[in-house]
């Protein structure tokens, strides 16, 4: 069991998520992030603090597409253990997201 970075994270990058991973298990490249399903034990500490809703359980999913994108991902990418300032636009993105734009 793990939680999943899905495709809202494309773009904003908000990253309030990390600060509360106690496993360090969220890894990133320049437009999103994705969660080592091998490290992440599950806690969903993180899942309320994205923006957009971007983490979701695995067991919500509707097929394993992005729960193998996470796991091909978070292996070849640097782990992100710290706040960084969203992407340019995140916050006009995360508005017709949330349906407040
Ligand atoms: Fe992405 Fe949400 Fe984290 S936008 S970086 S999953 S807080």
């Amino acid at each position: 069991m793990t939680h999943v970075v899905t495709e809202n994270c494309t773009g904003c990058r908000f990253t309030d998520c990390v600060s509360v991973c106690p496993v360090s298990c969220f890894h990133g490249d320049d437009e999103r992030l994705y969660i080592d399903p091998i490290a992440c034990i599950d806690c969903g500490a993180c899942k309320p603090l994205c923006p957009v809703s971007a983490i979701v359980e695995d067991i919500d999913l509707d097929n394993d597409q992005w729960l193998d994108v996470n796991a091909e991902k978070a292996l070849a990418l640097p782990v992100v253990r710290t706040k960084q300032t969203p992407l340019p636009g995140a916050e006009a993105r995360r508005d017709v997201i949330t349906g407040n734009a």
